[in-house]
């Protein structure tokens, strides 16, 4: 089977992180996001996966390439001169998705997180016979996303509206499709939109089908979606009594600590935390709801709340770093400095505290 992920944009919502890597590049409980996506494609059979994708792609490639090699998996670059969209990257990938099986492919939002139950999906798309499965999800603020009216019993789709003025429903479109290849007939070579030039079409002809996403489903494409994303996913990994959890007197809830990471006496770590590799954490530290990004080092009694620490920085003795707070790479926050949701680009370093949410450049 083949997939494709559409990782284009330039994730502006995620800055100052995507002023260092690409959206899909940046780590999400200590693994890139995307790697979360190829590992779970390949864990039900997919062995070739097409990235759709805009700008950097070398950046992209040689990142993957040592993931091609350890996962058994192809992957590939379908690069576009212009933006084509959500529906023209797969009108460019034509010939990549489609083979003499007339298998159908999956279809990949690079930004949305959940615990992929693609098998259950093959399955679903195999009983509807339908043109196109989506997975949906509830919500409770509908109006950012693409919004389906189904059928409950049936699962079929009566109507797709993307990002509805008015309320049309709480079922959302999760950006997981798995799609028959006839559905690339329906898409000409231009910038265009599969949810709302694609799926309102093959909801008309009654052959589209929604199946509702069990578990837990984020797009983490902006900083406090990230941090409740983060939430969620270590909460699936607890109902799963997951090994990787890390435990101790130290730990508050869910954690997990990268085995390279040190952590010195007297910490309080958690809930819903992630420290990467190489970091340090001095004495007395004090974080909840974080992620701290490789190489971080976070001196003595520093105290780090609902924040993401870029790579490589440093985060003061006696600093308090809260509320939305987000270091870019190579940032370092002076002792004592309090920071109130300041977000801060690469290479600064901050000597006089932030006292109300703002973009340090
Ligand atoms: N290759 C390529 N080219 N990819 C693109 C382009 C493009 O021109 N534009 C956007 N993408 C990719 C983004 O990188 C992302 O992975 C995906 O397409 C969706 O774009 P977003 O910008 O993240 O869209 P959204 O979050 O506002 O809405 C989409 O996702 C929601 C779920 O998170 C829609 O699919 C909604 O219907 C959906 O509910
Ligand atoms: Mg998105």
């Amino acid at each position: 089977m083949k997939a494709l992920i559409l990782v284009g944009g330039f994730g502006t919502r995620l800055r100052p992180l995507t002023l260092s890597v690409p959206k899909p590049l940046v780590e999400f409980a200590n693994k890139p996001m995307i790697l979360h996506q190829i590992e779970a494609l390949k864990a039900v059979g997919v062995t070739e996966v097409v990235l759709a994708i805009n700008y950097q792609p070398e950046v992209m490639l040689n990142f993957l390439k040592e993931f091609e090699a350890k996962l058994g998996i192809t992957i590939t670059c379908s690069q576009e001169t212009e933006p084509l969209g959500t529906a023209g990257p797969l009108a460019l990938a034509r010939d990549k998705l489609i083979d003499e099986s007339g298998e159908p492919f999956f279809v990949l939002n690079s930004d949305v997180i959940s615990e992929y139950p693609f098998k259950e999906m093959i399955e679903f798309h195999k009983v509807h016979g339908g043109e196109a499965s989506i997975m949906v999800t509830k919500v409770d603020e509908p109006s950012k996303y693409g919004v389906v009216v189904m059928e409950e019993s049936t699962g079929q789709v009566d109507k797709f509206v993307e990002k509805p003025k008015l309320f049309v429903g709480n079922k959302i479109n999760a950006g997981i499709y798995l799609l028959n290849p006839s559905v690339l007939d329906r898409i000409e070579l231009r910038p265009t939109s599969i949810e709302k030039e694609v799926f309102p079409k093959i909801a008309a002809e009654k052959k589209l089908f929604a199946m509702v996403l069990p578990g837990f489903w984020m797009d983490i494409g902006q900083p406090r979606d990230y941090i409740t994303g983060l939430r969620l996913y270590l909460d699936s990994l607890r109902k799963k009594a997951s090994p990787k959890l890390a435990t101790g007197s130290h730990i508050v809830g869910n954690v997990l600590v990268h085995e390279t990471a040190k952590i010195g006496e007297g910490c309080l770590i958690g809930p819903d935390v992630a420290i990467g590799p190489g970091c340090v954490v001095e004495s007395g530290v004090r974080l909840s709801r974080c992620t701290v990004m490789r190489g971080v080092r976070i001196k003595k009694h520093a105290c780090i709340s609902s924040s993401i620490i870029g790579w490589h920085s440093t985060v003061g003795q006696w600093a308090r770093v809260e509320n939305m707070t987000i270091l870019g790479e190579d940032v370092h926050v002076c002792d004592e400095i309090y920071s109130n949701g300041g977000v801060v680009l690469p290479h600064k370093e901050i000597k006089s505290s932030i006292l109300k949410p703002e973009i340090v450049m």
